[in-house]
């Protein structure tokens, strides 16, 4: 590898858009492969400059001349920074903040014109997600002392001093990627095949980056001790002893993440590991929310057999892509299930250890997005309540192991 080969990467888009996940998935893949490389966040400067409170959303007002200085000089020896890192030896610099006006890209240009520049634009359009992430941010130190429905309001108005201010890159920025980060999908691409470290990023940026999931089902319900389907009943004894039992599995783990379905009996199979840690944020997702049996919920199979036979037989011909009257089919349940987890990858950004807790059907859908299963089989995926499955699938490395706990 040649060392002397340098590169900075600017990271652009508003905040709340994963620019510092995807940052630092670059970082942690590439110190991997012994490419030196260090992320330089504009946040740490400000913090570090301006140790007072710099969370008010006023401070990011263009209008206000002496902020707007204030934040230049910021990125500016935050880029001196990223400077020095490369003159002594460093082959990466990250440069993680918005960057998100001509102008400065433009400086940036202008501080680096010896060396190749990667822009990459973080964009994601799902305002329920940008709901979550502001959620997520404002549970940071920075916001501590505000409460909660005021830290949202001064998170948003701090994304709408940035928008106002926002241009997409364009041709004249130079190398570019525009990332759907949600998706890890490219929406544009305009960078040289022939720019240094260029192959491994691209890789990186369209990979998959769950470094442990564990996925577990919610112990036994009421309606499964009656072996009637769909319904929120609460675990019975025997599930919420193996709620503990998944608690105590656990002791040890951090596991920053959970995320549950909206039915109570996840919501109860995940209490005791949550309460048992400090730092553990829970997210409720409908789309974790098991299938929709729609006019059989609440019935027995054996009901379902005797009262409405016909859908009883289509079900057993074709279980993945049958849909019960007024209810969902696996296929169905698929696409919505797919939304809840890049939701929850990219609300967990750079976690260790994620937990999801969900249902019978949920988790076969949740398994098949990782290991192959033919559609017919889908609907069989064994899936027990005092078991879980542990899941890495990064780009150099797939894990899959069915765990007792
Ligand atoms: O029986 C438990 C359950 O989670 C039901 O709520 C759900 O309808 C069912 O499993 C899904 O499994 P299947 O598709 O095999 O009926």
């Amino acid at each position: 590898m040649n060392r002397d080969k340098k590169l900075v990467v600017a990271m652009v888009g508003l905040p709340a858009m994963g620019k510092s996940t995807v940052a630092l998935k670059l970082k942690e893949n590439l110190d991997k492969e012994d490419v030196r490389v260090a992320v330089f966040n504009n946040g740490d400067v400000r913090r570090r400059m301006l140790p007072g409170n710099t969370a008010h959303a006023g401070f990011y007002n263009p209008e206000n001349a002496e902020t707007a200085s204030l934040r230049e000089h910021i990125a500016a020896t935050n880029m001196a920074e990223a400077r020095a890192f490369l003159s002594a030896g460093g082959q990466i610099a990250i440069l993680d903040a918005t960057n998100v006006s001509p102008k400065r890209r433009e400086t940036i240009r202008a501080t680096f014109p010896d060396m190749p520049i990667l822009f990459i634009e973080c964009r994601n359009d799902d305002p329920a997600l940008l709901d979550f992430s502001i959620d997520r941010k404002i549970r940071g130190q920075e916001f501590a002392h505000l409460p909660e429905a005021e830290a949202k309001k001064s998170f948003r108005e701090r994304i709408g001093y940035y928008r106002h201010i926002l241009r997409s890159l364009t041709p004249e920025d130079g190398n570019g990627v525009i990332l759907d980060s949600l998706n890890n999908r490219i929406l544009v691409e305009r960078a040289d095949s022939l720019l240094p470290y260029y192959a491994r990023i691209r890789d990186l940026l369209v990979s998959d980056w769950i470094k442990n999931l564990f996925l577990a089902r919610h112990g036994q319900s009421e309606d499964n001790l009656a072996g009637r389907i769909g319904g929120d009943t609460d675990l019975t004894a025997t599930g919420r002893s193996q709620a503990w039992a998944l608690s105590r599995h656990f002791i040890g783990t951090p596991i920053p993440y959970v995320f549950t379905s909206t039915r109570r009996r996840t919501q109860e199979m995940a209490e005791p590991l949550v309460t048992a840690r400090q730092y553990c944020s829970v997210f409720a997702f409908t789309e974790f929310d098991e299938i929709d049996a729609g006019q059989c919920e609440g019935m027995t199979p054996a009901e379902i057999k005797q009262t409405r036979p016909e859908v009883y037989a289509a079900r057993s011909l074709d279980k993945y892509r049958y849909t019960y009257p007024g209810g969902e089919s696996y296929a169905m349940l698929a696409e919505r299930v797919e939304r809840g987890l890049k939701k929850a990858f990219f609300l967990s950004g750079n976690a260790e250890n994620i937990l999801i807790v969900g249902h019978q059907a949920v988790n076969r859908v949740i398994l098949s997005h990782f290991l192959f299963r033919r559609a017919e089989d889908v609907p069989y995926i064994y899936i027990p309540q005092d078991r879980y499955f542990h899941i890495v699938s990064t780009h150099t490395k797939k894990l899959f192991e069915l765990k007792k706990f």
